[in-house]
């Protein structure tokens, strides 16, 4: 049943090509406009929306960080996304004018369920985001849309991820249009490239190996780094989750313009720190700015191990290890820098004898507070 691969979470790494492009599958008319009529909120009252929160645990949350990149961009209405432990205790501001988009892979993730239902107590609509038919949050929910990335067993979640991120976009350009922030062309031409990413995440898979062999190298660290901006960020907690929850290791995620403020006083001779580094074409203000912590945090001593697109000759100076990835658009690359994070993170794992797809501790859905 694992289809030939040493585990579940091999397999599930492998088949987020697939998973990707079935998100996306029966969503697209032949004009190249959303069609997202599973949506029950009539059009009308998504229209009026004028805040959404994005409510999520773990890896959900990650996502759920990414989408607010993308729906403040693709839509300008005000997003939020918090840690659904937390919203619900502090009093959030909400009303029938509030989105609130709930995602879960497992649908019945306890604090996401107790999130949205507080949320509909206070008159905000609820989109689940999921990824198990019939579950409980969907079905507590105004409206679903179900990512289609088949049953996920192992505990660490991949081909979910990927796919609520297609989904966000998904739901992100579809506000777009209906508001008429962002349509025709535009729409196209991100679904267009969106469909195209299946493609490039195959083409990750396909050169992981070093990131493999790099992983065996680490397994006596006790400590691993990662950075990131912009979306780059969020792709860097998951990178650390993944290796938290896996290999057992002290992992961090920080934003690369935090380094100043306290991480980089970490840094020390051998330290290994992963950075993503995003897109350089004609976005160089970001760009420039993690060239510039690259360099820094090598003088001090870090072993530098840089995600970054193929082309970007700026940052192979300073990476000790380089894995490249396919060019992609700045908010549409986290479909593809996890992915070597992933590989990597179960890579170090297995290395250290740990079981992968049964981390210690960890239960695949957590279905208490
Ligand atoms: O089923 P859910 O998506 O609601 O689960 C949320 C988290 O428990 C989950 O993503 C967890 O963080 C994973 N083990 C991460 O790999």
């Amino acid at each position: 049943e694992k289809g030939g691969h040493a585990s579940f979470m091999l397999k599930e790494i492998a088949e987020q090509p697939r998973a990707v492009a079935d998100t996306l599958l029966g969503r697209i008319d032949a004009e190249g406009s959303l069609r997202l009529d599973e949506v029950r909120i009539p059009p009308h009252e998504l229209r009026e929306v004028d805040k959404v929160v994005i409510v999520a645990c773990g890896t959900a949350f990650h996502s759920g960080m990414i989408a607010k990149y993308a729906i403040e961009h693709w839509t300008r209405i005000p997003c939020e996304t918090e840690l659904a432990s937390e919203f619900r205790y502090r009093d959030p501001i909400l009303d029938h004018r509030t989105l609130v988009i709930a995602i879960s892979q497992s649908g019945e993730t306890m604090d996401t369920l107790m999130a949205l239902r507080h949320a509909r107590e206070q008159g905000a609509k609820v989109l689940a985001i999921c990824n198990t038919n019939g579950s409980t949050i969907p079905r507590e929910s105004d409206a679903v849309l179900y990512t289609h990335a088949g049953p996920e067993v192992a505990v660490a979640s991949t081909k979910a991820f990927l796919t609520q991120l297609v989904a966000c976009y998904l739901v992100a350009l579809y506000l777009g249009q209906l508001r008429g922030t962002k349509w025709g062309d535009e729409i196209r031409t991100v679904i267009r490239q969106l469909s195209e990413i299946s493609g490039a995440v195959g083409r990750v898979l396909e050169t992981m190996e070093p990131v493999r062999a790099l992983a065996r190298s680490l397994a006596g660290h006790g400590t691993v780094l990662f950075l990131g901006r912009h979306v780059g960020y969020p792709v860097a907690l998951e990178g650390a989750l993944k290796l938290k929850e896996l290999a057992y290791m002290h992992a961090e995620g920080f934003a690369a313009g935090e380094l100043k403020h306290g991480p980089i006083a970490l840094i020390e001779e051998g330290l290994p720190v992963v950075v993503v580094v995003p897109p350089p074409r004609g976005r160089s203000v970001l760009h420039d700015k993690i060239v510039s912590n690259i360099q820094e945090i090598r003088a001090r001593g870090a072993r530098t191990v840089v995600i970054a697109e193929e082309g970007d000759e700026a940052v192979v100076p300073y990476a000790d290890h380089l894995i490249r990835i396919p060019i992609t658009p700045t908010l549409l690359q986290p479909l593809v820098s996890t992915v070597p994070l992933q590989v990597f993170a179960c890579e170090l794992a297995t290395a250290r004898g740990n079981d992968v797809d049964q981390p210690r501790n960890l239960a695949k859905s957590v279905t208490v507070e």
